[in-house]
C-alpha cells in the first residue's frame, strides 16, 4: 500500500505540474503585454515574407532596435514539412499555421503586420511599392514605403517549366490552399469512381493518383497517400481500395538525389511493398484534363490516363526576386537567386538589403533549415548593426559639439567600441541531418555523426522524425494542435467528408 501511495502520489504530482505549467505558458502566449511605441529615432527594417527564414528572425530579433514593418501576402507561417499531411487529412490546415501577429504581439515593440504582396523593391531609393492582393480591398490598395534596411525573405513558387497544361490540371504543393485543393479532388476521385455504373476502365482511371517528382515533397506526397488507403479507404470504400494506384514519376536516375545510396535503396524498397511505382528516368511532357503525357527511357512517348495529378517537380524564383536583381545587372547574375555575401547582404545593394531562404543563392540547399537558421542569424547581425548605427551617430554629435577633455576622451571611447561592432561575424549553417516521411510508419534519416554521416530508416526513425517536428514547431499551440490531431486520427481515422 505505501509503495502504491507513493507511485500514485508522484503520478498525481507529476500531472498536476505539468498541468499547471502548461496553462502558464498556454496563458502568457495568449495574453501579450504592452509594447513599445513607434520610435521616430530608431531605423525602419522592413521583412518581406513570413515564411522560415522571416519568422525565424522575428522570433530572434530584439524589436526595441528597429520601427519593423512586415510585408506578406499570407498573415500567417506555415509548417511545410507537415503539409503533406494536411493534404490526406491527418492534419488539420490549421494546426501547422501559425499567425505572424501571434509572434510580432510578444515582441518588445510594436511591429506593423501587412498582409500584401510587395510588388517592387528599389534599392537606389531604398523604397518598397506593395497591393493588397487580397479578395477584399479597401480604397487603398497600393502604397509605398521607405526602409533603412530591408530582409528579403519570400521564398520561391513552384517551376513547371511551361510544361503545357500543369498549371491548369495539377495540383501543388506548396501553400495551405494547395493541399486543401489536393485533398477535395481526391475525395472527389473516390466519390466519382464510386458513382453507380462507373466502367472499372473509368475507376481505375479516376483512383489512379499520378506524383510529379522524386524530390523529398513527392516522396512524403506519395507515402501519405498510401498511408491513407491502407488506414483508412480500405474501411470506408472497401469496393475501391483495391483500384487506387499510386505513381511517382521522376525525370532523374533515382529518387531523393540529396540522400544517400543506402536510403534511397530503403525508400525504394519500401515504396515496392507498398505497391507504390517509381518511373525514374520518365519526363511529364504534358498534363492533361484525364491523364499525363510521359516520355519513357526510350524517349517513346506514352499517354497514361489518371484521376489526380501532383505537381511536385521544384520551385523557380518569384517575379519580384527578378525584377529586384534586374535592377542590378553588374552584381546579380545568377540565375538561382540572389547572391549575397558572408553575412547574407544582397551583393550591390551596400548592406541595407539582406537576402535569406529559398530566394538567395548559396552553397547551401534550399531548405527550412538553412532559412531559419539564416534568420535567426540575421537577428543578432541587426542587433549588433543597430548599437553600431547608434555609435555612428553619437560619435557625429560629439564631433558636431565644441571640444572639450571629456568629449575627446568620449570619442576615443566610442571609436574604439565602433571598430569592434564593425566586424559582422559570417554566416555559418550547421547541418542537423535530413528527414523524410515515406510512409508506412517509416522514415529516412541522414544525420551528421561523429564527423561522418549516419544514415538510417525504419519505426524508430519514424518515431525520431515525430518528435524531431513536434519539437521544431514554433508554438506550444501548434505542438498540441498537431499532437492532438494524430491522436484523432490514431482513434477516429481520417476525415472523409468531402468540403
Ligand atoms: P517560405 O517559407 O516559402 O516563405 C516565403 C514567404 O514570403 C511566405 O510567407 C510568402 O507568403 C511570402 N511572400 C511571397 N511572395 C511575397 C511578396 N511578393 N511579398 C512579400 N512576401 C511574399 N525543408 C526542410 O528543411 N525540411 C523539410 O522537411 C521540408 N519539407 C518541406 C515540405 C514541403 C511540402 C515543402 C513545399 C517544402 C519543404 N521544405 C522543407 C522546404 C522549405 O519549406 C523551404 O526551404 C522554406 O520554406 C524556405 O523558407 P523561406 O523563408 O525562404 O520561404
Ligand atoms: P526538388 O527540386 O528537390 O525535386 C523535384 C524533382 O522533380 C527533381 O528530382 C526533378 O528531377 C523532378 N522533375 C522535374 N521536372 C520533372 C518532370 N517534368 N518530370 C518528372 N520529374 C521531374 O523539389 P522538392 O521535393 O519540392 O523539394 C524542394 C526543396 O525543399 C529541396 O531543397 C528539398 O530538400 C526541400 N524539402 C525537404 C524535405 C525534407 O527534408 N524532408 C521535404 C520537402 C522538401
Amino acid at each position: 500500500w505505501k509503495r502504491f501511495l507513493q507511485i500514485t502520489g508522484s503520478v498525481t504530482l507529476f500531472t498536476v505540474a505539468s498541468g499547471v505549467t502548461f496553462y502558464y505558458l498556454a496563458r502568457k502566449d495568449r495574453t501579450p503585454g504592452i509594447q513599445l511605441p513607434h520610435d521616430p529615432t530608431k531605423k525602419t527594417l522592413v521583412i518581406l515574407g513570413s515564411g522560415w527564414g522571416a519568422t525565424s528572425l522575428l522570433n530572434s530579433l530584439d524589436t526595441a532596435d528597429y520601427n519593423v514593418i512586415v510585408i506578406s501576402p499570407k498573415n500567417y507561417f506555415l509548417f511545410t514539412p507537415l503539409l503533406p499531411s494536411v493534404a490526406v487529412g491527418t492534419l488539420n490546415p490549421r494546426s501547422i499555421i501559425q499567425p505572424t501577429r501571434y509572434v510580432t504581439r510578444h515582441k518588445s515593440r510594436q511591429v506593423a503586420v501587412i498582409e500584401a504582396s510587395a510588388t517592387e523593391v528599389d534599392p537606389e531609393r531604398k523604397t518598397v511599392t506593395f497591393a493588397d492582393t487580397s479578395e477584399i480591398q479597401g480604397l487603398v490598395s497600393t502604397t509605398t514605403v521607405p526602409y533603412d534596411y530591408l530582409v528579403f525573405a519570400v521564398g520561391a513558387e513552384v517551376q513547371t517549366f511551361n510544361i503545357p497544361g500543369v498549371r491548369e490540371n495539377a495540383c501543388f504543393m506548396k501553400e495551405l490552399e494547395d493541399a486543401e485543393k489536393m485533398q477535395r479532388r481526391f475525395l472527389d476521385c473516390l466519390e466519382s469512381a464510386a458513382f453507380p455504373g462507373q466502367s472499372q476502365a473509368e475507376i481505375n482511371r479516376l483512383l489512379h493518383m499520378v506524383v510529379v517528382g522524386g524530390g523529398p515533397t513527392g516522396i512524403e506526397l506519395s507515402g501519405e497517400l498510401h498511408d491513407f488507403l491502407e488506414e483508412d479507404l480500405k474501411s470506408w470504400f472497401p469496393e475501391l481500395a483495391n483500384s487506387v494506384h499510386i505513381t511517382l514519376v521522376e525525370a532523374l536516375p533515382s529518387v531523393l538525389p540529396s540522400f544517400s545510396k543506402q536510403l534511397i535503396d530503403y525508400t525504394e524498397s519500401t515504396f515496392k511493398a507498398a505497391k507504390i511505382d517509381i518511373l525514374t528516368k520518365t519526363m511529364v511532357k504534358e498534363v492533361r484534363e484525364k491523364s499525363v503525357i510521359l516520355q519513357k527511357p526510350d524517349k517513346s512517348i506514352v499517354e497514361v490516363p489518371c484521376g489526380l495529378v501532383v505537381w511536385a517537380a521544384g520551385n523557380k524564383l518569384r517575379q519580384v526576386t527578378r525584377d529586384l536583381m534586374d535592377k542590378l545587372p553588374e552584381h546579380q547574375t545568377n540565375k538561382r537567386g540572389i547572391t549575397v555575401d558572408d553575412c547574407l547582404r544582397m551583393v550591390g545593394t551596400n548592406g541595407s538589403i539582406f537576402a535569406i531562404g529559398d530566394c538567395s543563392a548559396t552553397s547551401y540547399a534550399p531548405t527550412a533549415q538553412v532559412a531559419s537558421q539564416e534568420g535567426s542569424y540575421l537577428a543578432r547581425i541587426l542587433g549588433q548593426i543597430a548599437k553600431k548605427d547608434e555609435l555612428e551617430l553619437r560619435l557625429q554629435t560629439l564631433q558636431n559639439q565644441p571640444e572639450t577633455e571629456e568629449s575627446k576622451t568620449e570619442i576615443d571611447s566610442v571609436a574604439k567600441r565602433l571598430v569592434k561592432l564593425e566586424k559582422l561575424r559570417p554566416f555559418r549553417y550547421s547541418h542537423q541531418g535530413s528527414l523524410a516521411y515515406i510512409g508506412s510508419d517509416r522514415a529516412i534519416a541522414d544525420l551528421p555523426f561523429f564527423n561522418g554521416n549516419l544514415a538510417t530508416g525504419g519505426v524508430a526513425t519514424y518515431l525520431f522524425w515525430r518528435s524531431a517536428y513536434i519539437s521544431t514547431l514554433f508554438s506550444l499551440r501548434n505542438r498540441t494542435l498537431v499532437a492532438t490531431d494524430w491522436l484523432k486520427v490514431k482513434l477516429f481515422g481520417r476525415d472523409v467528408s468531402r468540403e
